[in-house]
């Protein structure tokens, strides 16, 4: 049984009294694991691939494709369901170390959305990946500095996502409130009043349509002769890799010829 509404024996945080409650509505869901895919595929793009290789243009596909995700997520965060919103989970800094005090202590109160230290691992999983892709577009410019600076910020963002991992383990192993399989299911145990009333079919379906379309506009804008695309909505031309006449994309090489 799922529950959404409050009664007067949930007051208490009693696991006695926990049901199974909706926690991660749809889009949520499926931002989550387009961004946990993507952000994967591009790290095993560039590490299996040279900038060289032509397949090395779907590491920059995916970077593409994650803004997207991200932007999205970012639109869910101000009008979303209650553990979606950034208002829910945002706190400060003095929030995170008390959190962070408690768990050492082994005293963290268990939370049905993200507790602070989720919540600051899950803003950083959503600015890293923006500033991974702004500074691989950088590396177009040829400056080897944000080249140095994408390579570092992509091994961040495998760090907060190790400790992520970490700390879902760490919660699942404490709370046994059925965490790890909730981004999957949208489920977890906890009070009924915490839980939300619909997983929200609509707005995934229309993030999906979006996705989907953002995916087709890079396609078609992709000229898989020379590795080029022209960022859809703009007259940004981008070399994705070293395409195979990479000398007829960029202009400052072709005024020169
Ligand atoms: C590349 C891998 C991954 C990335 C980039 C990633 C990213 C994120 C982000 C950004 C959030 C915040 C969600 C939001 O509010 O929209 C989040 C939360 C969450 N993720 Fe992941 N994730 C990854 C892998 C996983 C895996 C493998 C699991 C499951 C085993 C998982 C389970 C969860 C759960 C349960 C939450 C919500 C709990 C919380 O941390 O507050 N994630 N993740």
């Amino acid at each position: 049984m799922t529950g959404n509404g409050s009664t007067s024996t949930e007051s208490k945080d009693d696991p006695a009294s926990h049901v199974t409650i909706r926690v991660w509505d749809l889009p949520t869901r499926l931002l989550h694991w387009a961004l946990a895919g993507l952000f994967a595929a591009a790290m095993v793009l560039a590490a299996l691939t040279s900038e060289h290789s032509p397949a090395f243009r779907w590491h920059m596909l995916a970077g593409l494709m994650m803004v997207a995700v991200v932007a999205l997520r970012v639109v869910w965060g101000l009008f979303g369901s209650k553990h979606a919103r950034f208002g829910s989970f945002l706190c400060g800094p003095g929030a995170l170390l008390r959190y962070l005090g408690d768990s050492l202590k082994g005293r963290d109160a268990r939370q049905a959305g993200h507790n602070p230290g989720a919540a600051y691992g899950a803003i950083a999983m959503l600015v890293l990946p923006l500033a991974i892709v702004a500074t691989g577009l950088m590396v177009q410019g040829r400056k080897e500095i944000f080249e140095e600076l994408h390579k570092a910020l992509a091994y961040g963002m495998v760090a907060v996502v190790a400790g992520h991992l970490l700390g879902l383990g760490l919660h699942a192993f404490r709370h046994r409130d059925r965490t790890i399989g909730s981004m999957v299911t949208g489920l977890k145990r906890g009070m009924g009043k915490e839980g939300i009333s619909s997983f929200h079919p609509i707005p995934a379906l229309v993030a999906l349509l979006l996705l989907g379309g953002w995916g087709a506009a890079l396609a078609t804008s992709f000229d898989a002769r020379t590795g080029s695309l022209v960022l859809p909505g703009t007259q940004v031309k981008l070399q994705l890799g070293e395409g195979a006449e990479r000398g007829d994309v960029h202009p400052s090489e072709d005024d020169d010829d």
